[in-house]
């Protein structure tokens, strides 16, 4: 794993901005794994900030997210969805057919899970994959435990990560217990990963990342075996303050 280690938080969101236009710029077809939660969306805002100065098309572009609560519709102000569409999908000039998240609300969640599997691998794998980190150690919403071999499945979601995600909701009990999340094989399958680190609510995770070793209690661990994990992590992540 390569980290670069920088100053802040804005500083992270641009690097990671730089990196992913520079792989869209020679790829113009790529294969993009997004991710929510309060870390990238600096990262979102940095890449439509360039899409209206430098005009860096995302035509071509196809995106595919980690995750999604279950139960939730699209249209719903804490899914997924709807958070892509507002930090990133809807200002700048993707197609939003070549956007994909799963769907929260389906009749049939196993099917979804096998059907969003085979979505990626039809379009050939996603080139690179944007991560966070949960406390815990978790992936997208792999919890610790989940098996290193998991494909697209469903989460049950732990009380710390239900605790941590209530501040989007009005109250805890409105935080979904389960998501549909891309397992942990599907995520390392990715060609590239970048892994955004910021804040001392991350330090733990961090290092634990760093030093521990492989094991599925600790979801991230994982990325220490993927041949092209770059960290990109602020100072107070890495605990210098
Ligand atoms: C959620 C998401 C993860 C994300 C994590 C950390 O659980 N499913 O993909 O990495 O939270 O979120 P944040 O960036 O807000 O700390």
């Amino acid at each position: 794993m390569k980290i670069l280690q920088v100053k802040h938080y804005d500083e992270m969101s641009q690097k990671a901005a730089e990196l992913l236009i520079d792989r869209i710029r020679r790829s113009p077809g790529i294969n993009l794994g997004l991710a929510t939660g309060g870390t990238p969306v600096g990262l979102y805002a940095q890449m439509v900030n360039d899409h209206q100065k430098n005009h860096t098309s995302y035509r071509d572009v196809t995106t595919f997210n980690l995750d999604e609560y279950m139960g939730l519709s699209g249209e719903d102000p804490n899914s997924y969805r709807l958070f892509m569409d507002k930090h990133l999908f809807n200002h700048i000039d993707i197609q939003k057919s070549n956007t994909h998240v799963p769907i929260g609300d389906t009749d049939n969640p196993n099917q979804q899970c096998s059907d969003y599997e085979n979505l990626i691998e039809r379009h050939g794998g996603i080139d690179l994959q944007v991560l966070g980190i949960g406390s815990n150690g978790h992936i997208g919403f792999n919890e610790p435990g989940t098996s290193f071999h998991s494909e697209t499945h469903i989460v049950e979601l732990t009380p710390s990560t239900r605790e941590a995600n209530a501040r989007y909701f009005n109250s805890l009990n409105e935080v979904p217990s389960h998501a549909i999340s891309m397992g942990i094989a599907s995520i390392m399958r990715s060609r590239e990963i970048v892994l955004l680190v910021s804040g001392d609510a991350k330090r733990d995770a961090l290092e634990h990342l760093l030093q521990g070793d492989v094991n599925e209690s600790f979801p991230a661990s994982i990325l220490k075996t993927h041949p092209a994990v770059t960290i990109i992590a602020d100072e107070a992540a890495i605990g210098k303050t």
